[in-house]
């Protein structure tokens, strides 16, 4: 009793320095320790311009929490490096920041989510909090930037060839646009659009395009489903999408009817097995959490029957992508956190 009291005890310590790692990432406190060197509360408080006596605080709970390392002779605090990396360089491959602007925003829907408990309602995508959007974005792009171009389109069977030529790529569920926008720039022959029912996503992915100076070749159209989006695609890609939709089965079969005769389906899924035990550790806990709160309840606020959850698991995909028409389904490859499923018409 006493050791899983102190776990739950840990647990709940761990999610109020949470919310104070939250204040860091929003008030650039990360950034300002990476950049300053070990430093007072009073020197980091002119440094960012903060009241000294929160920030006092605030670097007590991060000491307490192990982020941050005190010297008692000279009361100062330091960001050691490899922290900063996790912490403070969003493109770092190891940033970790973003997570705890949707962890923010999980906490803020929890009590919706708990009525969806009782009535079997959903809440859709577009209606979460707005620090979902940006806190996922930013938690998937060093996993894109890092991986997209140099793993995973590599492991499909001759994709990259071509895009290399010149393929069209349609993006479902694009969010704000990181992943076409990273294929637009390592294939300047192919062309990129991306559908998502959320309006502000498609605004920010547009824009973002623009930034990246591909908007010519990346464009962006509020959408779900595949009802209107044509044929004869050299590549669908779901990011982290597919198990949103209401009905993966109807979507499925439409992307198969999408495709050109030898184009290919790609889905981004979060890593998972197939049998809930093996899904008992720290990525399991991840996305159950968040499947929960986010994605289940995004595919129940849409038509269709079946939520798949972020934790499908392979064997399940396959008999969904099987089932819509897909001849050819294999696991093209698996990361720590992503797997990552070819399908062929
Ligand atoms: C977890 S986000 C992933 C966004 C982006 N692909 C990324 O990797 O950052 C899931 C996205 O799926 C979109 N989505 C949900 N239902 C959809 C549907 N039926 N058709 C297309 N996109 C959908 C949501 O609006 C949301 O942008």
């Amino acid at each position: 009793m006493e050791r899983f009291a102190e776990t739950v005890a840990v647990d709940q310590a761990r999610s109020t320095a949470g919310a104070l790692a939250y204040i860091g990432d929003r008030l650039g406190l990360w950034a300002a320790l990476a950049g300053s060197g070990p430093v007072t509360s009073r020197e980091l408080a002119e440094l960012t311009g903060l009241h000294e006596r929160y920030l006092r605080e605030w670097l007590a709970t991060e000491t307490a929490a192990g982020y941050l390392t005190y010297d008692p002779d000279s009361a100062r605090f330091s960001l050691p490096a490899e922290h900063a990396a996790v912490l403070a360089d969003e493109s770092s491959p190891a940033a970790l920041a973003g997570g705890f602007e949707s962890i923010a925003a999980f906490w803020a829907v929890a009590d919706r989510i708990a009525d969806g408990f009782r009535s079997g309602q959903g809440v859709a995508w577009s209606e979460q909090d707005p620090r979902l959007f940006s806190g996922v974005d930013r938690f998937f792009t060093p996993l894109y930037q890092r991986s997209l171009t140099t793993e995973w389109l590599p492991a499909l069977e001759a994709t990259v060839a071509a895009l290399e030529r010149g393929g069209r790529v349609l993006d479902v569920g694009a969010g704000f646009g990181t992943s076409s926008i990273l294929m637009a720039q390592a294939y300047p022959r192919s062309t990129f659009h991306g559908i998502d029912p959320h309006q502000g996503s498609i605004l920010r992915a547009r824009d973002a395009a623009t930034k990246a100076g591909v908007a010519h070749r990346v464009t962006f159209a509020v959408g779900t489903g595949l009802d209107d989006v044509g044929t004869g695609w050299d590549l669908i890609t779901f990011f982290d999408a597919f198990h949103h939709v209401g009905d993966p089965f109807a979507v499925a079969r439409r992307a198969r009817q999408s495709l050109a005769a030898d184009g290919a389906l790609m889905l981004v899924e979060p890593r998972a097995a197939d049998r809930l035990e093996d899904n008992l550790n720290l990525v399991g806990l991840t996305y159950y959490g968040a499947s929960t709160l986010v994605c289940v309840s995004d595919a129940l606020a849409q038509d269709g029957a079946t939520a798949l959850g972020g934790q499908a698991g392979p064997g399940r995909l396959r008999e969904v992508l099987t089932e819509a028409g897909f001849t050819r389904v294999r696991s093209a490859i698996e990361t720590p956190f992503n797997l990552v499923v070819e399908a062929r018409p």
